[in-house]
């Protein structure tokens, strides 16, 4: 099922203390977002990540549709060592519509 970035953006209310996303983000506590699909996990250059972030994505995590649902719903289950401090999401519906949310700043 597609999910709704209209309901999205209010899961990602949940983000925000960490995260920028759209026109002008920055980096917080947590990368900025914008352009995520595609991209290789601990990518952006100018962001300091974990070590486990990084070889993640040296172990060829990249950001899609799936990979995004199962890092949000157990970060540190998914990438352990993970410095997110952040439990995740449990509901299915909230994952789903949170990934499109961000989808719709990436161009991919
Ligand atoms: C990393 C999404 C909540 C702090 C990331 C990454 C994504 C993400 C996709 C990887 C980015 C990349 O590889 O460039 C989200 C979403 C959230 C959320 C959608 C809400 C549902 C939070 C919260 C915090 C946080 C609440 C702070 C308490 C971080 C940090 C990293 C990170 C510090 C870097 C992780 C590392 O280097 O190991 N987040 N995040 N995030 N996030 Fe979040």
């Amino acid at each position: 099922a597609q999910g709704d970035p209209d309901n999205g953006a209010q899961v990602f209310k949940k983000c925000l203390a960490c995260h920028a996303v759209g026109e002008n983000a920055k980096h917080k506590v947590g990368p900025h977002l914008n352009d995520l699909f595609g991209r290789t996990a601990g990518g952006l250059g100018d962001y300091k990540y974990s070590n486990a972030m990084h070889e993640a994505g040296e172990n060829g995590l990249v950001w899609e549709d799936e990979t995004l649902h199962d890092y949000l719903a157990d970060p540190r289950g998914a990438v352990k060592g993970t410095k997110m401090a952040f439990a995740g999401l449990k509901k299915e519906d909230e994952l789903r519509d949170v990934v499109a949310y961000l989808r719709t700043f990436s161009s991919e």
